[in-house]
């Protein structure tokens, strides 16, 4: 089907301008004025803004973690992540032991395909890496995966040592692929844990002291360094304080190849946080810090000390012991109480898909912390540039695809995880009043959400063929 969106303003990375739209094929055919309606859908956006559909680089939908599985599938959270404003994603496709690479891809595209209902991409986590793996790592790109992911923490999970780290990094670099790392010291952590633990140091907030800023300061130098010797391109996800951004700004300052991203929650939260009743919500790795840290995370936003704002969506329910209704069905699966008693059970992880876009505007444009230009920087254009996608995704421009968010910057609302679209039974943002939300999301010219009506179906995402050197920002 045809569409014009008319007479609103277009936003991108770089300008804003008044244009209307014509989407036709799944692309953007022609932007300007006056464009022939004839035969088209015409939506009309007079007082909106028109923006690039959002990215989400870093999600974990259906992971297998803690004994449990993380509670939104590549329906649920997909449905959720368009309702905030986000049109593309990339999941983690997380390598079992003994596995291969592809076998991992294989199985996380069996969980996306039936459900998807935007475009996804996968990343593929190496937990096990042996020299049949390692032969498969360039093989990869032409299945369009084109990120390696390695984890140095999580010991006797997804840890690897820092040899396994850099032979990934070579040959990576050898096939023009980027390395994303998990950065903290997950041997200190490990200690730390099973120190609080024998002490019956088992509340909550023993999670954050188990998981020092340092720790993850000292991974991302050790994660920046070997990017260095190996020559190869580095991105750190979930930044959370001012000691590992700070490593990455000494990394960027003597030339090295590498980038970092912060995710919504350490930008809001604190280990206060962590010592209230519900703290439990607020377990992630690493952790939530402290309120300089926030601070400190937003000016590296700004002042582009950091590129990417994704969420590390991987949600869990408070109280998995209580069913929820999601779209008429009944859920119930274990969650955050699992560690209720002991901070070293509770699953780790927080929600963000749909509240990434609310939050970000509100806090970030509102404020004037951010401009709407690098607001889409930040969530799309970016993005798509570093992640292989661009100028197909993180734009709007003629040849584009058609994933467009009809942004109405003046509607407002006050946040109630009833009203939102995750399949979790709480939001750690509940009682925020936040002003600017999309009114129409179009995912390659097909209107996914109108308003509160979701128009979605099932199986209709594509998979993101992306390419292989990406270019370092
Ligand atoms: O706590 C987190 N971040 N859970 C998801 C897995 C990860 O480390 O990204
Ligand atoms: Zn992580
Ligand atoms: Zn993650």
């Amino acid at each position: 089907m045809k569409t014009i969106i008319k007479g609103g303003t277009v936003i991108t990375a770089a300008d804003t301008f008044a244009s209307d739209l014509l989407l036709e094929g799944g692309c953007i055919v022609q932007m300007g004025a006056n464009l022939p309606q004839a035969g088209a859908r015409v939506v009309e956006a007079g007082g909106m803004l028109l923006l690039p559909g959002g990215i989400d680089v870093h999600t974990h939908l259906e992971l297998p973690f803690f004994g449990t599985v993380a509670a939104d599938d590549f329906y649920t959270g997909q449905r959720a992540a368009a309702f905030g404003g986000t049109t593309s994603h990339i999941d983690f496709a997380i390598q079992h032991k003994g596995e291969s690479l592809h076998q991992a891809v294989e199985n996380w595209q069996r969980k996306a395909q039936d459900k998807a209902v935007i475009d996804y991409g996968l990343h593929v986590a190496i937990t096990d890496l042996n020299d049949t793996v390692m032969a498969e790592i360039p093989s990869l790109v032409s299945a369009g995966v084109t990120t390696l992911k390695l984890f140095t923490a999580y010991k006797g999970v997804y840890q690897v040592d820092d040899a396994t780290l850099f032979r990934a990094m070579l040959k990576a670099a050898e096939a023009g692929m980027l390395v994303m790392v998990h950065c903290e010291n997950g041997d200190v952590i490990d200690l730390l844990i099973r120190d609080n633990v024998a002490h019956g140091n088992l509340a909550t907030e023993y999670h954050a002291r188990s998981h020092p800023a340092w720790a993850e300061a000292e991974a991302s130098l050790r994660a920046i360094a070997l990017a260095g010797i190996a020559s190869a391109p580095l991105y750190i996800v979930h930044m959370t304080c001012a000691e590992s951004v700070d490593q990455l700004r000494y990394g960027r300052a003597r030339g090295l190849q590498v980038m970092g991203e912060t995710c919504p929650q350490y930008l809001f939260f604190t280990t206060d946080n962590l010592r209230q009743p519900d703290g439990a919500k607020y377990v992630c790795s690493p952790p939530v810090r402290t309120a300089a840290d926030n601070e400190y995370l937003w000016q590296a936003l700004s002042a582009g000390h950091l590129q990417v704002v994704a969420t590390d969506h991987c949600p869990f329910l408070f109280d998995g012991t209580q069913a929820i209704t999601y779209e008429g069905e009944s859920y119930r699966k274990p969650g955050k109480e699992l560690g209720a008693g002991d901070f070293s059970k509770i699953p780790n992880g927080m929600h963000g898909i749909e509240d990434r876009q609310l939050l970000l505007w509100t806090y970030g444009v509102n404020t004037g912390r951010i401009s709407a230009n690098r607001f889409v920087e930040l969530t799309a254009t970016n993005p798509a540039k570093i992640f292989g996608m661009y100028p197909c995704k993180g734009t709007l421009a003629p040849g584009s695809d058609a994933d467009v968010v009809v942004w109405d910057p003046a509607a407002e609302l006050t946040v109630d995880w009833r009203q939102m679209h995750m399949r979790v039974d709480h939001n750690v943002y509940d009682g925020r009043r936040l002003r600017g939300r999309p009114r129409q999301v179009f995912v390659r010219g097909e209107l996914l959400v109108d308003g509160s009506a979701w128009h979605g179906r099932r199986g209709s995402g594509a998979f993101l063929q992306r390419s292989s050197h990406a270019p370092v920002i």
